[in-house]
């Protein structure tokens, strides 16, 4: 079947930013239904295919969709870049359009470059979903991360969340600040001068550790040192001393809080290694939520 250029765009998903509430609303109700299903494969996409491409490196987002794909019974073509043509100096576009000239009727992209993702979903004829787009979006991340909190507070509305870390190099707290925004969570940002990222001020403040950590979720980010100038990190140790969620800062936080992490997880830089799985860690089950979202979104892309 070909799809009008108006149903691609409906069915893909590149952000969060410009999606209404409603969608993200229908997005995460269809996660809570998938997760109830007590069937393992529900085969609501079969003989429909879907090219995860994966040009930037990944385990939790490329096999959650793996997952997802499988459990809606979709076949699936994993493409990384490494062990393809890219390293022979083929582009992006003509990847994608090699994957999409062979039939597939999606395409789960992740991506290095922003600003380059809404210029390739003009171009190609099937849906596209951002799996992260440099430090623009990822928006499952994020609808994930919504889902987790929906599950603990029940609503969104007045939710205090503080996002914490790395902000500058962080497609996860660009997609959960627009998103939250939406549902009228209050949304506070603390990190170090040189991980700020000035133009989201107008959105959220820029408060201290001390004033973050009072929140009902606490939302670490990991300090992506590939991404970082030279230099940008001086010490891991200091780093963690002045904005890591310690043993101490997190013993401090109110009963109900949750600690909220996207991972991967630098253990001892921005939380220490026994909080990572501490009672009030959310971040394994952040992982397991991210497959029910993921089964939605796919949904929503390929279903006839
Ligand atoms: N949270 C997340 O995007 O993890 P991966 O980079 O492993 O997919």
């Amino acid at each position: 079947m070909t799809l009008t250029s108006s149903l691609i765009k409906e069915r893909s998903l590149l952000g969060l930013k410009d999606l209404s509430r409603s969608e993200i609303e229908s997005l995460i109700n269809r996660a809570a239904y998938w997760e109830a299903s007590t069937d393992k494969v529900t085969p609501i996409l079969k003989d429909r295919f879907v090219a995860n491409m994966f040009f930037e490196n990944s385990t939790r987002t490329r096999f959650s969709f793996e997952m997802a794909e499988k459990r809606l019974g979709a076949e699936v073509l994993n493409f990384a870049a490494a062990a393809s043509s890219v390293e022979k100096g083929e582009s992006i576009y003509d990847t994608v359009r090699t994957l999409e000239s062979m039939g597939i009727d999606a395409g789960v992209i992740r991506l290095k470059p922003i600003g380059v993702l809404a210029e390739l979903a003009e171009k190609v004829g099937v849906p596209l979903v951002n799996a992260g787009d440099g430090n623009n979006e990822h928006p499952t991340q994020a609808l994930l991360d919504l889902y987790t909190m929906k599950k603990e507070f029940g609503s969104l509305n007045g939710l205090r969340v503080s996002i914490i870390g790395d902000i500058k190099h962080s497609r996860v707290a660009r997609s959960n600040l627009w998103a939250l925004r939406k549902f009228g969570a209050i949304v506070k940002l603390c990190a170090p001068e040189v991980m700020k990222a000035p133009e989201l001020e107008s959105d959220a403040p820029y408060v201290t550790m001390e004033e973050a950590l009072k929140a009902d979720v606490v939302m670490m980010l990991r300090v992506q040192l590939e991404r970082h100038a030279t230099g940008m990190l001086k010490s891991a140790e200091q780093y963690r001393l002045q904005y890591g969620l310690t043993e101490e800062r997190a013993a401090g936080l109110a009963s109900h809080t949750i600690i909220m992490h996207p991972a991967p997880v630098n253990r001892n830089v921005e939380i220490d290694d026994a909080v990572v799985e501490s009672p009030k860690s959310r971040i394994f089950p952040q992982m397991t939520n991210g497959v029910p979202i993921r089964m939605a979104v796919m949904e929503r892309a390929m279903r006839l």
